[in-house]
């Protein structure tokens, strides 16, 4: 397998096509790993998941395993959750409140700003022994933005807001709809698809599946609102360094969009206050944006942020070349309750959770795309579709900036090398 010839990218003619081994081959997820997870920011977790001193998630980021934590100077401590002495993993549960972590193999205590406090039998050791020496070690890297916090394994990884590049604008456009600013409801939605991690990344950003996929959904929602747009409209970027975004509007209605039927009477004094500080805020046209139109933002290489009804951050590891694993959270403004909180919540599940009308659906696509892979003698996927007009939601040029990126990171090329240039200088038809 030659790296350089998994994709066909012909500006020119508007062809653009990725070879299936890139998502069925084994020497894939090595490279992979190496040259993307090990090279990029990766979402480690939100900072309202560890809101008081002690407490502690796990998390499995870029397939090593992590924990993070908030000591009781309130700032926030990555750890690589692995013990100094023989490797065993310090932090057993998924999430919880402690002074300090003591591994249950030989029981050395570290406290949770990583030092290492006590070795049993200490006194087995040689005098070169220094437990300052065994502390927990931390990526490199971790930065925070706007409540979400990264990790980088590249000592040399440019600044977070620089990587960000054009997604920085929506993830201020999520985090500026609330005052009170957001937090991530206790508990999380896990599960593993059969199934390439990139077709998820496709997925996320691809309205094209929206009405075909689910239907089920569409129709759901004809028997509350007869007039349910049934086509899509809105549009689609690329954002820089391979993230990429659509927006398109709220069909489905969020708190602050008026013109859908979902919401009761009861809600509508709020939402228009919720509108009006908006605008006099951000301007009509970006207030506009907020409240009616939904986006899901898509940031290289594995974390969706859906800008809906119910705001929901995906985030997505490889397991191996055919399986991922996904967790969801749900984000909502700090000071929402009653209702508009109920609201969020149903909604979440609705749509998004596991049992929800879209994940199953998607799931499914994703993994018959999968098996279909094993027809090996059909060797591309298409994803050209809006290269000669003004891309929409429903176009792919959302996934071309994706591959272009993966192209050149799996290359070792830097990411604007003129072959894996953003599309936005290309004429467009119409
Ligand atoms: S592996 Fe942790 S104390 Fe031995
Ligand atoms: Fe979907």
């Amino acid at each position: 397998m030659n790296i350089e010839d998994l994709i066909v990218d012909d500006r020119e003619w508007g062809i653009f096509r990725y070879h299936r081994s890139a998502l069925t081959s084994p020497e894939i997820p090595p490279i992979e790993r190496e040259r993307i997870f090990s090279r990029c920011w990766l979402y480690l977790g939100h900072e309202s998941e560890v809101e008081n001193p002690g407490d502690y998630r796990r998390r499995n980021v870029g397939g090593r395993p992590l924990f993070y934590t908030r000591t009781k100077e309130g700032d926030i401590r990555v750890f690589y959750n692995t013990c100094r002495h023989r490797g065993a993993l310090i932090c057993r549960h998924e999430t919880g409140n402690g002074e300090v972590f003591q591994c249950f193999y030989h029981a050395w205590t570290f406290n949770n700003r990583g030092d290492l406090i006590g070795v049993p039998d200490e006194a087995g050791y040689a005098a070169s022994f220094r437990k300052e020496d065994y502390g927990l070690l931390s990526p490199p890297r971790v930065e925070n933005y706007r409540g979400l916090i990264f990790v980088s394994y590249n000592p040399d990884v440019e600044p977070l807001v620089d990587y960000l590049a054009g997604a920085k604008e929506y993830v201020d456009m999520v985090m500026d709809q609330s005052e009170a600013g957001f937090r991530v409801v206790p508990g999380s939605n896990k599960y593993d698809i059969q199934a390439n991690w990139k077709l998820l990344m496709e997925n996320s950003i691809d309205q094209y599946h929206a009405f075909p996929t689910h239907k089920t959904f569409f129709d759901y929602m004809a028997t509350i609102w007869p007039d349910v747009p049934r086509s899509s409209t809105g549009h689609g970027r690329e954002l820089g360094n391979g993230h990429a975004m659509m927006e398109f509007p709220a069909t489905a209605g969020r708190p602050i969009a008026l013109w859908t039927p979902f919401f009761p009477e009861e809600m509508r004094e709020d939402m228009e206050r919720d509108r009006a500080r908006l605008t006099q805020k951000f301007g009509e046209e970006r207030a506009h944006r907020m409240t009616e139109n939904h986006r899901n933002l898509f940031i290289y290489p594995n974390l969706v942020i859906n800008d809906v009804n119910a705001i929901t951050i995906r985030n997505f590891e490889p397991l191996d070349v055919d399986r991922m694993q996904v967790t969801a959270w749900h984000m909502v403004p700090r000071d929402d309750d009653g209702l508009s909180l109920a609201m969020r919540l149903d909604s979440f599940l609705t749509f998004l959770g596991p049992g929800g009308f879209a994940t199953p659906d998607d799931s499914e696509a994703l993994e018959t795309c999968q098996a279909g892979f094993a027809a090996k003698e059909v060797e591309w996927s298409d994803i050209s579709r809006g290269s000669r007009r003004q891309p929409q939601a429903v176009d792919e040029l959302q996934m071309r900036g994706f591959w272009r990126r993966w192209h050149a990171d799996m290359l070792g090329l830097p990411p604007h090398t003129s072959d894996h240039a953003p599309e936005s200088a290309v004429a467009v038809d119409d």
